[in-house]
């Protein structure tokens, strides 16, 4: 008999990139310190050791966001989720030269995850930067911003807690901006798209798009009562 869950629709390709000696070393010497064996429900404060608002990056590539933003605000815990292990090697490489103590990560399928095991009000931002943009229609239903997404998203987010997301895609950035401005619980923070965060860095698929000249649509929506 087939395995159910295999047949739900991806938004990401298993197995793409590959992985280094470093980033495979730095998952089997350090993996068991810094990702989460997830258990459900998922309380993320019980994660780290000192009590702390916590940020929530879904996809985050070879994590230079979530490493800037963890460095830049060191008072506060930040949660990365990536199926990519030449990504989450990267990381914990980084964590491990830098010292950081504020981060973990968890592999797996944020999809899922979001969906079942956060507790609700866990996070204070969730990020979402450059998701997979799934440019031909016929791939659109992968695209990770879907309505129930957006549902968990809100569920997950605590009261006057953030979204913020951004894309180089202008068919997604408006798919976008209609799934958040469908939710009931979520209300935009600017008139359509939002400025660009100032304290973002740059990561390696917005510098991509800035090479080929394609604009960038940045959104942001809080949770309210
Ligand atoms: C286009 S890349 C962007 C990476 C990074 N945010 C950046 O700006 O450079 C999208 C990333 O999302 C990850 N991804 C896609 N769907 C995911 C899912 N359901 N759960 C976890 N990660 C996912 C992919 O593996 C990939 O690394």
């Amino acid at each position: 008999m087939k395995n159910l869950f295999s047949l739900k629709i991806k938004s990401f390709v298993l197995g793409r990139g590959r992985i280094t000696s470093s980033q495979r070393n730095a998952i089997e010497n350090h993996g068991d310190k810094w990702i989460i064996k997830l258990q459900k429900p998922a309380n993320v404060e019980s994660f780290f050791k000192k009590r702390a608002n916590v940020t929530l990056e879904i996809g985050f590539g070879m994590g230079d966001t979530l490493i800037n933003s963890a460095v830049e605000n060191p008072t506060d815990n930040f949660i990365g989720i990536e199926v990519y292990k030449s990504g989450i090697g990267r990381v914990l490489n980084k964590i491990e030269e830098l010292g950081i103590k504020n981060i973990r990560l968890i592999e797996g399928d944020a999809v899922e995850i979001n969906k079942n095991i956060f507790v609700d009000n866990s996070f204070k931002n969730i990020h979402l930067f450059f998701p997979d943009p799934w440019p031909k229609k016929k791939h659109h239903k992968r695209r990770i911003i879907q309505k129930s997404f957006v549902d968990s998203i809100a569920n997950n987010l605590m009261i006057s807690g953030c979204f913020h997301c951004a894309t180089d895609n202008e068919n997604y950035a408006e798919q976008m901006l209609t799934a958040l401005t469908d939710c009931k619980h979520l209300t935009n923070l600017a008139d359509g798209f939002s400025k660009r965060p100032a304290d973002r860095v740059v990561s390696k698929f917005e510098k991509r798009a800035l090479d080929s000249n394609r604009k960038i649509f940045n959104l942001s929506f809080i949770k309210e009562m």
